[in-house]
């Protein structure tokens, strides 16, 4: 407590890791958002093999995030972060039957930037700031803009619930109060100081790893 919050009578709080990861993702939460390939898919210029072809990318990501889930669920911390009804690789893998076909794994390609981001998650998505920062980055983004991203592929693409799993968590009616419990799970765990920074500083990098597959998108379909 500094003297002045002293006088005051007032604590300094420290700022709850949630907010940080808010505010500290908003320049490239906004480059994510406004890439080429991004804005193509949702103003419908595109078509439904460039969505196909994002979902070959997400189901690789996912894969590797949901075997980092898997094992850091045996740290009584990082379970906290571990929600069976978020799990999406089985949802992707539904989607890409529909899309691709069953024989799905043998057409799809793993852009070199998507090779980019699994390869940082196993490096590092055994840590729990850095698991949290990525699990953050998706699963937070997916309830949020991907609701957006979801209305956009009905209207331009025609698809429905064939080829949307990804974007429908059937156990999670409302995402505004499951958000809430999940940045109340982040704000909870103990870390320290320089654990923190290092949160935020992977979710940064986990944004830019996403803006690089979807510039990877962009070079084949825009
Ligand atoms: C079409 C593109 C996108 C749109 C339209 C969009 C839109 C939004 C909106 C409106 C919110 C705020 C929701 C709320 O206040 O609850 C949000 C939050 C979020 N988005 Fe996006 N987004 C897009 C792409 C992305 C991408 C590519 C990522 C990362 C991979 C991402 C990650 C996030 C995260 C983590 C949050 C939660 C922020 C927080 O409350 O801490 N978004 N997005």
């Amino acid at each position: 407590m500094t003297a002045l919050s002293h006088d005051l009578g007032t604590a300094r709080r420290p700022v709850a890791l949630s907010h940080r990861l808010r505010e500290g993702t908003r320049p490239e939460h906004e480059q994510a958002e406004t890439s080429g390939f991004v804005e193509h898919l949702m103003s419908g210029q595109l078509d439904v093999a460039a969505y196909a072809d994002l979902a070959a990318q997400q189901w690789a990501v996912y894969r590797a995030l949901e075997d980092a889930s898997a094992a850091i669920r045996s740290d009584a911390q990082g379970a906290t972060l571990v929600f069976d009804e978020l799990t999406r690789t089985p949802e992707i893998e539904k989607d890409l039957t529909f899309l691709v076909g069953a024989n799905w794994a043998e057409r799809i390609t793993v852009h070199p930037a998507t090779e980019r981001y699994v390869a940082r998650l196993h490096e590092v998505g055994g840590s729990l700031p850095a698991y949290a920062a990525h699990a953050y980055t998706r699963y937070l983004g997916d309830l949020s803009g991907g609701q957006i991203v979801k209305r956009m592929l009905e209207r331009h693409y025609g698809l429905s619930q064939d080829g949307l799993a990804f974007y429908t968590f059937t156990e999670i009616p409302k995402s505004k109060p499951f958000k809430d419990v999940y940045r109340g799970r982040l704000d909870a765990l103990e870390l320290s100081p320089d654990e923190l920074d290092a949160t935020v500083a992977e979710a940064q990098h986990a944004f830019r790893l996403n803006s690089a597959m979807f510039a990877d998108l962009g070079a084949v379909h825009c």
